[in-house]
Protein backbone atom coordinates (compact mmCIF):
# COMPACT_ATOMS: atom_id res chain seq x y z
CA UNK A 1 0.00 0.00 0.00
CA UNK A 2 0.88 3.31 -0.81
CA UNK A 3 2.26 5.23 2.66
CA UNK A 4 -0.69 7.99 2.42
CA UNK A 5 -2.83 5.29 1.76
CA UNK A 6 -1.68 3.32 4.71
CA UNK A 7 -2.12 6.40 6.92
CA UNK A 8 -5.59 7.47 5.92
CA UNK A 9 -7.12 3.95 5.07
CA UNK A 10 -5.35 1.61 7.08
CA UNK A 11 -4.93 4.60 10.31
CA UNK A 12 -1.34 3.13 10.71
CA UNK A 13 0.76 5.39 13.27
CA UNK A 14 3.81 3.78 12.79
CA UNK A 15 4.69 5.45 10.07
CA UNK A 16 5.04 9.60 8.72
CA UNK A 17 4.81 10.31 5.24
CA UNK A 18 5.32 13.11 4.28
CA UNK A 19 4.67 15.68 1.21
CA UNK A 20 4.86 19.54 1.48
CA UNK A 21 2.45 21.93 -0.25
CA UNK A 22 4.12 24.02 -2.58
CA UNK A 23 7.02 21.69 -2.70
CA UNK A 24 7.03 21.90 -6.83
CA UNK A 25 7.69 25.80 -6.77
CA UNK A 26 9.45 29.29 -6.17
CA UNK A 27 12.29 27.95 -3.58
CA UNK A 28 13.80 25.66 -6.03
CA UNK A 29 16.40 27.09 -8.19
CA UNK A 30 15.27 24.59 -11.03
CA UNK A 31 11.92 25.46 -11.08
CA UNK A 32 13.16 29.59 -11.38
CA UNK A 33 14.88 28.94 -14.21
CA UNK A 34 12.08 27.48 -15.86
CA UNK A 35 9.98 29.80 -14.63
CA UNK A 36 12.24 32.43 -16.63
CA UNK A 37 11.56 31.11 -19.58
CA UNK A 38 7.79 30.82 -19.51
CA UNK A 39 6.59 33.84 -18.02
CA UNK A 40 3.06 33.02 -18.65
CA UNK A 41 1.89 30.45 -15.57
CA UNK A 42 -0.88 29.36 -17.33
CA UNK A 43 1.13 28.03 -20.45
CA UNK A 44 3.46 26.37 -18.07
CA UNK A 45 0.75 24.52 -16.37
CA UNK A 46 -0.67 23.50 -19.67
CA UNK A 47 2.88 22.41 -20.77
CA UNK A 48 2.42 18.62 -19.80
CA UNK A 49 6.70 18.35 -20.29
CA UNK A 50 7.29 21.01 -17.98
CA UNK A 51 4.57 19.97 -15.38
CA UNK A 52 5.50 16.71 -15.43
CA UNK A 53 9.19 17.58 -15.07
CA UNK A 54 8.38 20.76 -12.10
CA UNK A 55 6.09 18.00 -10.85
CA UNK A 56 8.98 15.56 -10.04
CA UNK A 57 11.70 18.13 -9.90
CA UNK A 58 11.38 18.25 -5.42
CA UNK A 59 11.18 13.99 -5.68
CA UNK A 60 14.59 13.98 -7.26
CA UNK A 61 16.12 16.20 -4.75
CA UNK A 62 14.09 14.98 -1.43
CA UNK A 63 12.89 11.96 0.21
CA UNK A 64 9.66 12.82 -0.49
CA UNK A 65 5.81 10.09 0.01
CA UNK A 66 3.84 12.16 -3.04
CA UNK A 67 4.33 14.39 -5.95
CA UNK A 68 1.54 16.41 -5.98
CA UNK A 69 0.53 17.44 -9.80
CA UNK A 70 1.58 21.02 -10.95
CA UNK A 71 -0.92 23.16 -11.67
CA UNK A 72 -3.33 25.40 -9.80
CA UNK A 73 -6.86 25.80 -8.68
CA UNK A 74 -7.66 28.50 -10.87
CA UNK A 75 -7.28 26.28 -14.12
CA UNK A 76 -10.84 25.95 -13.14
CA UNK A 77 -12.22 29.11 -13.84
CA UNK A 78 -9.70 28.97 -16.63
CA UNK A 79 -11.14 25.59 -18.23
CA UNK A 80 -14.92 27.66 -17.49
CA UNK A 81 -13.32 30.71 -19.59
CA UNK A 82 -13.23 33.06 -17.28
CA UNK A 83 -10.20 35.13 -18.08
CA UNK A 84 -6.98 34.24 -15.55
CA UNK A 85 -3.62 36.06 -15.72
CA UNK A 86 -0.78 35.77 -13.48
CA UNK A 87 1.22 38.96 -13.10
CA UNK A 88 4.08 39.52 -11.24
CA UNK A 89 4.29 40.51 -7.70
CA UNK A 90 0.70 40.72 -7.82
CA UNK A 91 -0.89 37.19 -8.32
CA UNK A 92 -3.80 36.24 -10.19
CA UNK A 93 -5.36 38.33 -12.00
CA UNK A 94 -9.08 37.45 -13.24
CA UNK A 95 -11.77 38.68 -15.77
CA UNK A 96 -15.50 39.37 -14.53
CA UNK A 97 -17.24 36.30 -14.96
CA UNK A 98 -20.02 35.92 -17.63
CA UNK A 99 -22.32 33.98 -16.01
CA UNK A 100 -24.97 32.93 -19.17
CA UNK A 101 -21.99 32.02 -21.14
CA UNK A 102 -20.56 29.96 -18.27
CA UNK A 103 -24.32 28.17 -17.75
CA UNK A 104 -23.85 26.94 -21.39
CA UNK A 105 -20.71 25.27 -21.10
CA UNK A 106 -20.36 21.51 -21.32
CA UNK A 107 -18.06 18.74 -20.80
CA UNK A 108 -16.34 18.04 -23.52
CA UNK A 109 -15.13 21.83 -24.17
CA UNK A 110 -13.59 22.25 -20.37
CA UNK A 111 -11.89 19.04 -20.37
CA UNK A 112 -10.15 19.89 -24.04
CA UNK A 113 -9.09 23.63 -22.58
CA UNK A 114 -7.20 22.03 -19.51
CA UNK A 115 -6.93 18.35 -20.93
CA UNK A 116 -2.64 18.65 -20.88
CA UNK A 117 -3.11 18.61 -16.24
CA UNK A 118 -4.59 15.36 -16.97
CA UNK A 119 -2.30 14.06 -19.24
CA UNK A 120 1.00 15.88 -16.94
CA UNK A 121 -0.55 13.31 -14.01
CA UNK A 122 -0.39 10.56 -16.57
CA UNK A 123 3.04 11.25 -16.72
CA UNK A 124 3.92 11.61 -13.73
CA UNK A 125 2.20 8.62 -11.87
CA UNK A 126 3.15 6.42 -14.31
CA UNK A 127 7.42 7.30 -13.82
CA UNK A 128 9.15 5.31 -11.93
CA UNK A 129 9.68 7.49 -9.36
CA UNK A 130 6.47 7.60 -8.45
CA UNK A 131 5.09 3.74 -9.59
CA UNK A 132 8.11 1.93 -9.04
CA UNK A 133 8.85 3.19 -5.54
CA UNK A 134 5.39 3.44 -3.93
CA UNK A 135 4.91 7.09 -3.62
CA UNK A 136 1.53 9.11 -3.79
CA UNK A 137 -0.04 10.74 -6.62
CA UNK A 138 -2.15 13.78 -5.52
CA UNK A 139 -4.30 15.59 -7.59
CA UNK A 140 -5.70 18.56 -6.50
CA UNK A 141 -8.86 21.26 -6.62
CA UNK A 142 -9.74 24.61 -4.98
CA UNK A 143 -12.65 24.51 -2.59
CA UNK A 144 -15.86 25.62 -4.31
CA UNK A 145 -15.48 28.63 -1.55
CA UNK A 146 -12.14 29.68 -2.20
CA UNK A 147 -12.96 29.89 -5.81
CA UNK A 148 -15.79 32.17 -5.10
CA UNK A 149 -13.77 33.95 -3.80
CA UNK A 150 -11.35 34.34 -6.73
CA UNK A 151 -13.97 34.20 -9.30
CA UNK A 152 -16.12 37.10 -7.58
CA UNK A 153 -13.18 39.60 -6.08
CA UNK A 154 -11.02 38.81 -9.35
CA UNK A 155 -7.95 38.93 -7.39
CA UNK A 156 -6.48 37.75 -3.55
CA UNK A 157 -8.72 39.13 -1.18
CA UNK A 158 -5.64 39.19 1.33
CA UNK A 159 -7.63 40.12 4.74
CA UNK A 160 -10.93 40.91 4.01
CA UNK A 161 -13.60 40.50 1.11
CA UNK A 162 -15.24 43.24 -0.12
CA UNK A 163 -17.75 44.85 1.17
CA UNK A 164 -20.44 43.70 -1.50
CA UNK A 165 -18.83 40.30 -1.94
CA UNK A 166 -22.16 38.95 -0.81
CA UNK A 167 -24.28 41.46 -2.60
CA UNK A 168 -25.86 39.31 -5.63
CA UNK A 169 -26.75 35.88 -4.24
CA UNK A 170 -28.31 34.81 -7.22
CA UNK A 171 -25.34 34.98 -8.91
CA UNK A 172 -23.33 33.30 -5.99
CA UNK A 173 -26.04 30.20 -5.99
CA UNK A 174 -25.34 29.89 -10.29
CA UNK A 175 -21.83 30.06 -9.62
CA UNK A 176 -21.69 27.50 -6.73
CA UNK A 177 -23.85 24.76 -8.79
CA UNK A 178 -20.99 25.69 -11.63
CA UNK A 179 -18.71 24.79 -9.84
CA UNK A 180 -19.85 22.00 -7.98
CA UNK A 181 -20.50 20.33 -11.61
CA UNK A 182 -16.80 20.87 -12.69
CA UNK A 183 -15.27 20.29 -10.11
CA UNK A 184 -16.48 16.52 -9.81
CA UNK A 185 -15.30 16.43 -13.41
CA UNK A 186 -12.01 17.95 -12.80
CA UNK A 187 -11.71 15.67 -10.12
CA UNK A 188 -12.63 12.30 -11.82
CA UNK A 189 -10.27 13.16 -14.53
CA UNK A 190 -7.67 13.63 -12.14
CA UNK A 191 -8.00 9.64 -10.85
CA UNK A 192 -8.90 8.46 -13.83
CA UNK A 193 -5.16 9.65 -14.86
CA UNK A 194 -3.50 8.47 -11.85
CA UNK A 195 -4.28 10.23 -9.01
CA UNK A 196 -4.70 8.25 -6.18
CA UNK A 197 -5.77 11.15 -3.32
CA UNK A 198 -7.38 14.02 -3.57
CA UNK A 199 -7.02 17.53 -1.99
CA UNK A 200 -9.45 20.13 -1.44
CA UNK A 201 -7.42 23.79 -0.90
CA UNK A 202 -9.93 26.10 1.02
CA UNK A 203 -6.94 28.53 1.35
CA UNK A 204 -9.66 30.90 1.94
CA UNK A 205 -12.14 29.24 4.40
CA UNK A 206 -10.64 31.51 7.36
CA UNK A 207 -12.33 34.42 6.00
CA UNK A 208 -16.09 33.45 7.14
CA UNK A 209 -18.07 33.90 10.35
CA UNK A 210 -19.08 30.66 11.74
CA UNK A 211 -22.44 31.79 10.91
CA UNK A 212 -22.18 31.58 6.83
CA UNK A 213 -19.68 28.46 7.02
CA UNK A 214 -23.20 26.09 6.39
CA UNK A 215 -23.70 27.39 3.58
CA UNK A 216 -20.32 28.15 2.00
CA UNK A 217 -18.41 25.57 3.11
CA UNK A 218 -19.86 22.67 4.74
CA UNK A 219 -22.68 21.75 2.55
CA UNK A 220 -20.23 22.37 -1.32
CA UNK A 221 -17.45 20.71 0.25
CA UNK A 222 -19.95 17.91 2.10
CA UNK A 223 -20.90 17.18 -1.66
CA UNK A 224 -17.38 17.39 -3.20
CA UNK A 225 -16.20 14.78 -0.57
CA UNK A 226 -19.02 12.26 -0.78
CA UNK A 227 -18.55 12.36 -4.08
CA UNK A 228 -14.71 11.20 -4.17
CA UNK A 229 -15.33 8.98 -1.61
CA UNK A 230 -17.78 7.26 -4.34
CA UNK A 231 -14.45 7.36 -6.64
CA UNK A 232 -12.32 5.29 -3.77
CA UNK A 233 -10.17 7.97 -3.26
CA UNK A 234 -9.30 9.09 -0.03
CA UNK A 235 -9.86 13.06 0.06
CA UNK A 236 -7.99 15.34 2.01
CA UNK A 237 -9.23 18.89 3.06
CA UNK A 238 -7.17 21.92 4.27
CA UNK A 239 -9.98 24.37 5.20
CA UNK A 240 -6.99 26.92 6.21
CA UNK A 241 -7.95 29.41 9.31
CA UNK A 242 -11.37 27.27 9.93
CA UNK A 243 -13.23 28.96 12.48
CA UNK A 244 -13.97 25.57 13.91
CA UNK A 245 -12.19 22.28 13.02
CA UNK A 246 -14.12 20.17 15.14
CA UNK A 247 -17.53 20.84 13.50
CA UNK A 248 -15.77 20.77 10.02
CA UNK A 249 -14.54 17.31 10.70
CA UNK A 250 -18.00 16.27 12.21
CA UNK A 251 -20.23 17.67 9.59
CA UNK A 252 -17.84 17.19 6.56
CA UNK A 253 -15.77 13.96 7.70
CA UNK A 254 -13.30 14.02 4.94
CA UNK A 255 -10.79 10.90 4.78
CA UNK A 256 -7.99 13.48 6.33
CA UNK A 257 -7.31 17.03 8.07
CA UNK A 258 -4.87 19.23 6.57
CA UNK A 259 -4.37 21.76 9.44
CA UNK A 260 -2.43 25.38 8.90
CA UNK A 261 -0.48 27.02 11.63
CA UNK A 262 -2.65 28.85 14.08
CA UNK A 263 -4.38 26.08 14.87
CA UNK A 264 -3.27 24.58 18.34
CA UNK A 265 -2.03 21.09 17.54
CA UNK A 266 -2.47 19.23 20.88
CA UNK A 267 -6.46 20.94 20.78
CA UNK A 268 -6.67 18.94 17.28
CA UNK A 269 -5.29 15.83 18.88
CA UNK A 270 -8.14 16.25 21.54
CA UNK A 271 -10.94 17.43 19.06
CA UNK A 272 -10.77 15.34 16.22
CA UNK A 273 -10.76 11.17 15.24
CA UNK A 274 -9.73 11.44 11.85
CA UNK A 275 -5.95 11.18 10.38
CA UNK A 276 -3.97 14.54 10.10
CA UNK A 277 -1.82 16.20 8.22
CA UNK A 278 0.56 19.34 8.50
CA UNK A 279 0.51 22.34 10.74
CA UNK A 280 4.07 23.20 11.07
CA UNK A 281 4.65 27.02 10.62
CA UNK A 282 6.47 27.85 6.58
CA UNK A 283 8.45 30.26 8.85
CA UNK A 284 10.03 28.02 10.86
CA UNK A 285 11.99 27.28 7.66
CA UNK A 286 13.35 30.28 7.61
CA UNK A 287 15.30 29.84 10.92
CA UNK A 288 17.94 27.45 11.38
CA UNK A 289 18.59 23.96 12.25
CA UNK A 290 18.15 23.92 15.93
CA UNK A 291 14.97 25.44 15.64
CA UNK A 292 13.51 23.33 12.60
CA UNK A 293 14.35 20.04 14.31
CA UNK A 294 13.03 20.94 17.45
CA UNK A 295 9.48 22.04 15.91
CA UNK A 296 9.47 19.04 13.50
CA UNK A 297 9.47 16.90 16.54
CA UNK A 298 6.92 18.64 17.81
CA UNK A 299 4.42 17.54 15.61
CA UNK A 300 5.63 14.21 15.36
CA UNK A 301 5.51 13.64 19.50
CA UNK A 302 2.32 15.50 19.40
CA UNK A 303 0.63 13.40 17.23
CA UNK A 304 2.68 9.99 17.74
CA UNK A 305 -0.38 7.76 18.63
CA UNK A 306 -2.52 9.33 16.10
CA UNK A 307 -2.36 8.70 12.15
CA UNK A 308 -0.14 11.77 10.70
CA UNK A 309 0.82 13.03 7.92
CA UNK A 310 3.88 15.53 8.07
CA UNK A 311 3.08 18.81 6.34
CA UNK A 312 3.41 22.45 7.35
CA UNK A 313 0.29 24.35 7.41
CA UNK A 314 0.99 26.14 4.83
CA UNK A 315 2.99 26.38 1.69
CA UNK A 316 6.40 26.72 1.74
CA UNK A 317 7.74 30.05 0.98
CA UNK A 318 9.66 30.84 -2.03
CA UNK A 319 12.53 32.19 0.35
CA UNK A 320 12.93 29.52 1.84
CA UNK A 321 16.58 27.80 1.50
CA UNK A 322 16.53 23.69 -0.10
CA UNK A 323 18.48 22.79 2.43
CA UNK A 324 16.38 23.71 4.91
CA UNK A 325 13.71 22.04 3.92
CA UNK A 326 15.79 18.49 3.25
CA UNK A 327 17.17 19.10 6.39
CA UNK A 328 13.37 18.95 8.34
CA UNK A 329 13.06 16.07 5.73
CA UNK A 330 15.39 13.96 7.06
CA UNK A 331 14.38 15.11 10.38
CA UNK A 332 11.00 13.25 9.71
CA UNK A 333 12.82 10.00 8.23
CA UNK A 334 15.32 9.65 11.02
CA UNK A 335 12.32 10.04 14.06
O1 LIG B 1 1.81 22.31 -4.24
C1 LIG B 1 2.40 22.24 -5.34
O2 LIG B 1 3.63 22.28 -5.45
C2 LIG B 1 1.57 22.03 -6.57
C3 LIG B 1 1.26 23.21 -7.31
C4 LIG B 1 0.33 24.25 -6.77
C5 LIG B 1 0.40 25.61 -7.19
N1 LIG B 1 -0.67 26.28 -6.67
C6 LIG B 1 1.45 26.15 -8.08
C7 LIG B 1 1.70 27.60 -8.09
C8 LIG B 1 -0.77 24.15 -5.90
C9 LIG B 1 -1.29 22.97 -5.11
C10 LIG B 1 -1.40 25.45 -5.87
C11 LIG B 1 -2.63 25.73 -5.11
C12 LIG B 1 -3.11 27.10 -5.01
N2 LIG B 1 -3.09 28.08 -5.95
C13 LIG B 1 -3.80 27.62 -3.88
C14 LIG B 1 -4.13 26.85 -2.63
C15 LIG B 1 -2.98 26.71 -1.70
C16 LIG B 1 -2.54 27.98 -1.05
O3 LIG B 1 -1.37 28.33 -1.25
O4 LIG B 1 -3.33 28.60 -0.33
C17 LIG B 1 -4.12 28.96 -4.16
C18 LIG B 1 -4.84 29.92 -3.23
C19 LIG B 1 -3.68 29.24 -5.48
C20 LIG B 1 -3.82 30.52 -6.24
C21 LIG B 1 -2.52 31.12 -6.58
N3 LIG B 1 -1.62 30.59 -7.49
C22 LIG B 1 -1.95 32.32 -6.09
C23 LIG B 1 -2.61 33.22 -5.05
C24 LIG B 1 -0.70 32.50 -6.71
C25 LIG B 1 0.25 33.68 -6.61
C26 LIG B 1 0.92 33.80 -5.32
C27 LIG B 1 1.60 32.54 -4.84
O5 LIG B 1 1.19 32.01 -3.81
O6 LIG B 1 2.54 32.07 -5.51
C28 LIG B 1 -0.49 31.38 -7.55
C29 LIG B 1 0.70 31.14 -8.38
C30 LIG B 1 1.37 29.83 -8.24
N4 LIG B 1 0.76 28.60 -8.16
C31 LIG B 1 2.77 29.61 -8.24
C32 LIG B 1 2.99 28.23 -8.15
C33 LIG B 1 4.31 27.50 -8.16
C34 LIG B 1 3.84 30.71 -8.37
C35 LIG B 1 4.03 31.03 -9.79
C36 LIG B 1 5.19 31.95 -9.97
O7 LIG B 1 5.00 33.16 -9.78
O8 LIG B 1 6.25 31.45 -10.36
Amino acid sequence: MTPLHEVIINKNTKINPIWIMRQAGRYLPEFREIRKLNPNFINLCLNENLSTEITLQPLQRFNLDAAIIFSDILMLPYGLNQKVEFKKGFGPRLGKVKINEMSKLDEVDFVQKIYPVYKAIKKVSTNDLIKNQNKNMIGFVGAPWTLLVYMINQQSPKKNLKENFFKDDFLINRILLILEKFLKIHIKNQIDNGANVIQIFDSWAGLLEEKDLPNYIYSPTLNLVNYVKTLNTPVICFPREIKNYKEFCEIVNPDAIGIDYNVNPKKILRDIKIPVQGGLDPKILLTDKETIKKETIKYLDIFKNHPYIFNLGHGVLPETDPNMFEYMVNTVKNY
